[in-house]
């Protein structure tokens, strides 16, 4: 979704506007611009439809030294993308970007005169009432704080005035800003990712709270205009983290580096020597532990799907522990009820997403006590949460998820086998999990330097298909809902995951020649059950495309077959063989692998 980048100091602005942008790319967009001020207050505004690439071009033909600009890539709410409707948006002496909704942008409009819109955004009504309130005995940030006190939404915002050419002002209200402390220079952005390789300090800013940033210094404060103290924290992430090391996507980096990312995951929290497994940022006792009787798990998307995998493994390990999933986007809004002794495992790769965020704050509002499964670190979720596990995947550059939706399931089993230890459940079912997951990267690592090749091939019978359907029983389920997204996502192919059990009720009228369908079989106590699906759909004429860990004879178009000594965790093997499945179909039809259309990383809106 939209991304922010600020700069002031001493270096061109423009180039570390766009590198800056450059970096957020990742995120979805559909315009980008940027604004740099001289010192004597000359503005050059430049905005593109289209990639930072597009922005780029502009720059080199209109080259400015100046060491003062803010820039923005827009993913489009208010308005169709087009370089009006591009940040920054200017109204008399201001200019702004602004990542959020306002919500009262209509009724705001009305009240400010003199304007002469020339967009559909809601962020140019900002601007205008900025600019309203900016008389010549104002300072900036006053008129900001005015502002903003009028108004109803979410928003990271960065503002900037040709009057006052040392400063740029940003705000926070439910949307990230981070604002990097360098020598002698200020960087502001939206996600650290812009601030990688300039800085490694940074005061991520909290909701309510705006700052004044010269190239010198940074002063907080609240909405009340009262100081507040600025906490300057680390950035951990490295500059090979955030590039594409040779892969031709980002996409099949963050898939093949699953075996390391997974280990940091596991690192020091599965100790099979002493059958145990630890997490250490839960900040909850083993008696507090020990009273937990229900877990609600909450996420969107591929957090989701995480969360629906890992409640079969919780519910294995801890027999009096009940369960439930849910979506944030609908859980938010229901008139819910968390029993005594709950715990809420908040999922979610990026820490921002909007109505992940709603849920957390609602459930801690209501006392019950909550533990983020997160990967961003510094993210808002994991600064919100009561406690939680980072899941450690590094940075998920690519718009689909994949390395982080292995890790989440990962560090949730982790947090399973916690509850079980505290519990005092018996060694033996903990013992499985904690030897599987002990080996599981190793195991993914061997899958994927066998099967890349075949998956490659096996994408070309099918990339010519319209249509899709995943069908996995028990802990395949989700994998099979998982396999389907990730399929839609990148291919555009229309896919749907279903149970196997569901087929008869009705996903089986869909089977025709337009259809393929990836069945995920596990050579355990379900298997039979999987072959009559599988013989079900071939009466019909399906086209079956089988993933499966049997050496048994099995009928259908093409089986792919994982050698595995995984049981219990073998569904995450299976996912990595979609994963793969998905990427390569994608390339075949010549697709934005790395940001499909329409997608954004970080669903920082509702
Ligand atoms: C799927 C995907 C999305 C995200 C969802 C949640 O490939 O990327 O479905 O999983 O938007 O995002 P996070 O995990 O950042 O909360």
């Amino acid at each position: 979704m939209c991304g922010i980048v600020g700069y002031i100091g001493s270096r061109q602005a423009q180039s570390i506007l766009t590198g800056g942008l450059r970096r957020l790319e990742y995120r979805g967009y559909d315009s980008a611009g940027i604004v740099t001020l001289s010192e004597n207050g000359d503005a050059t505004l430049l905005r593109a439809k289209g990639k930072v690439a597009e922005l780029s071009s502009l720059t080199s033909k209109n080259s400015k030294v100046d060491g003062l600009g803010i820039g923005h890539t827009r993913w489009a709410t208010h308005g169709a993308p087009s370089e009006l409707n591009a940040h920054p948006h200017q109204a008399g002496d201001v200019y702004i970007v602004h990542n959020g909704i306002i919500e009262n942008y209509k009724e705001l409009k009305e009240e400010v005169s003199g304007h002469e819109f020339k967009s559909e955004t809601d962020t140019e009504v900002l601007a205008a009432l900025i600019n309203s309130l900016y008389d010549s005995d104002t300072k900036l940030e006053d008129a900001v704080t005015q502002a903003l006190q009028l108004t109803v939404g979410t928003y990271g915002v960065a503002v900037v005035s040709t009057r006052e050419t040392g400063k740029i002002v940003v705000a926070r209200q439910g949307s990230p800003l981070i604002i990097g402390v360098g020598s002698d220079e200020v960087l502001v952005a939206s996600d650290a990712s812009a601030l990688i390789g300039h800085t490694t300090e940074a005061i991520y800013l909290n909701d309510g709270e705006l700052a004044v940033c010269t190239a010198n210094n940074v002063e907080l404060r609240d909405m009340a205009s009262q100081p507040i103290s600025a906490k300057v924290e680390k950035i951990e992430v490295d500059m090979q983290a955030i590039q594409k090391q040779g892969y031709d996507h980002f996409l099949l980096k963050e898939i093949m580096e699953q075996p390391s990312t997974l280990r940091s995951t596991l690192n020091g929290r599965v100790i099979p020597e002493q059958h145990r497994a630890q997490l250490g940022g839960l900040n909850m006792t083993t008696d507090e532990l020990r009273t937990v009787e229900h877990v609600v798990i909450i996420g969107c998307g591929t957090a989701y799907y995480a969360g629906l995998l890992a409640a079969y493994n919780l519910e294995r390990l801890v027999e009096d522990l009940t369960i439930e999933v849910q979506v944030a986007s609908e859980f938010r809004y229901r008139s819910f009820h968390l029993p005594k002794n709950s715990v809420a495992l908040v999922v979610s790769q990026s820490g921002e997403t909007a109505d992940t965020l709603a849920c957390l704050r609602e459930i801690k509002r209501r006392g019950v006590k909550t533990l983020g499964v997160v990967n961003a670190v510094g993210s808002t979720i994991a600064r919100e949460v009561d406690g939680g596990v980072y899941v450690h995947a590094g940075p998920e550059i690519s718009v689909a998820s994949t390395k982080a939706f292995t890790s989440q399931v990962a560090a949730m089993t982790i947090f399973g086998l916690q509850l079980a230890q505290a519990k005092g459940i018996g060694l033996k079912e903990l013992d499985a999990y904690i030897e599987e997951l002990a080996v599981l990267p190793d195991e993914i690592e061997r899958i994927l330097a066998t099967k890349n090749d075949e998956l490659k091939e096996v994408a070309e019978t099918y990339a010519t298909y319209e249509h899709a359907l995943f069908l996995g029983r028990d802990t395949l389920f989700p994998v099979a809902l998982e396999g389907a997204l990730k399929l839609k996502e990148i291919s555009y192919i229309q896919a749907e995951g279903y149970a196997t059990g569901e087929l008869k009720h009705g996903p089986i009228a869909l089977i025709d020649d337009r259809f393929f369908e990836v069945m995920l079989i596990q050579d355990n106590w379900l298997f039979d059950k999987s072959l009559s699906g599988l013989a079900e759909v071939n009466a019909r004429g399906g086209h079956v495309l089988a993933i499966t860990d049997t050496q048994k004879e099995v009928d259908a178009e093409t089986v792919v077959r994982i050698d595995t000594t995984l049981d219990l965790l073998a569904p995450l093997v299976m996912n990595v063989i979609q994963q793969l499945l998905a990427y390569h179909i994608a390339v075949i039809k010549g697709n934005d692998v790395d940001q499909p259309r329409n997608l954004a990383k970080s669903v920082t809106v509702e």
